[in-house]
């Protein structure tokens, strides 16, 4: 469980150029649940997720994971804790380019020093799962939309993470790629994974699988729903 308490989060802090991102959230992410973040662009969709998973710090306020303080915690406790407890879906995928989709996938195992066939083994298992199988070896360029979205999942997985993040992951992905990303979201839950996801699109929000949305206006939370 995640627990934010009277976060804000400033940009460019005494600056003329300033910009109050959040103001004042309180929020409980429930664990084994699939939550959604929405709201207009620049509402603090973005910021509030990073946040919740720990890349950054609030400006104010407190965050805890499963009860330990992690908003105070040094750089190099969060990389570990990055690491071992959060698996990113980007809105961008960046997936590195001039590496195959199996060495991407495998990509986020390689500071945990395990052995190589067995991450390989894993990261095959993640791709044959997302019907990726057939592309492990293409480099990441050739990729559709779809493919390249189901890489980042594979990727995202690879360390097993308790919590998996994606920021507007279907901003660019027609209704039948939606689809099936709402799919592999209800299977990661129904494995029983915890779920945070940004969107300001109605097909995620109102997807049946999800369990509560979060509804942001100007750095303020205006509405809870489950
Ligand atoms: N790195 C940054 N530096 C300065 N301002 C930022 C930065 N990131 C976001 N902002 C600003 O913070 C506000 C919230 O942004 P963001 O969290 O990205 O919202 P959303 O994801 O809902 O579009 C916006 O006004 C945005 O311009
Ligand atoms: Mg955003």
């Amino acid at each position: 469980m995640i627990t934010l308490t009277a976060v804000t989060k400033l940009y460019n802090e005494g600056r003329p150029n300033e910009v109050q991102a959040l103001r004042g959230i309180d929020l409980t992410i429930a664990r084994n649940a699939v939550t959604v973040l929405k709201g207009p662009s620049g509402s603090g969709k973005t910021t509030l997720l990073s946040l919740i998973a720990c890349m950054a710090r609030p400006t104010s306020g407190r965050v805890h994971l499963d009860g330990e303080l992690v908003s105070g915690l040094p750089e190099k406790f969060l990389t570990e804790l990055r690491r071992t407890t959060f698996g990113f879906v980007f809105q961008r995928f960046n997936l590195i380019r001039g590496l195959s989709v199996l060495e991407n996938v495998m990509l986020p195992a390689a500071p945990l020093g395990l052995e190589h066939a067995a991450v390989r083994a894993r990261a095959l298992e993640h791709l044959d799962a997302l019907d990726l199988g057939p592309r492990a070896d293409s480099p990441v360029e050739y990729l559709s939309g779809g493919e390249a979205q189901r890489a980042t999942i594979a990727r995202a997985l690879i360390n097993d993470p308790p919590i998996l993040i994606a920021d507007e992951p279907t901003a660019n992905l027609d209704t039948a790629l939606t689809e099936r990303f709402l799919e592999i979201v209800a299977a990661e839950r129904a494995a029983g994974r915890t779920v945070v996801i940004t969107s300001h699109d109605p097909r995620i929000w109102g997807a049946e699988g999800v369990d509560a949305v979060v509804e942001l206006r100007d750095g303020a939370i205006t509405g809870e729903f489950a």
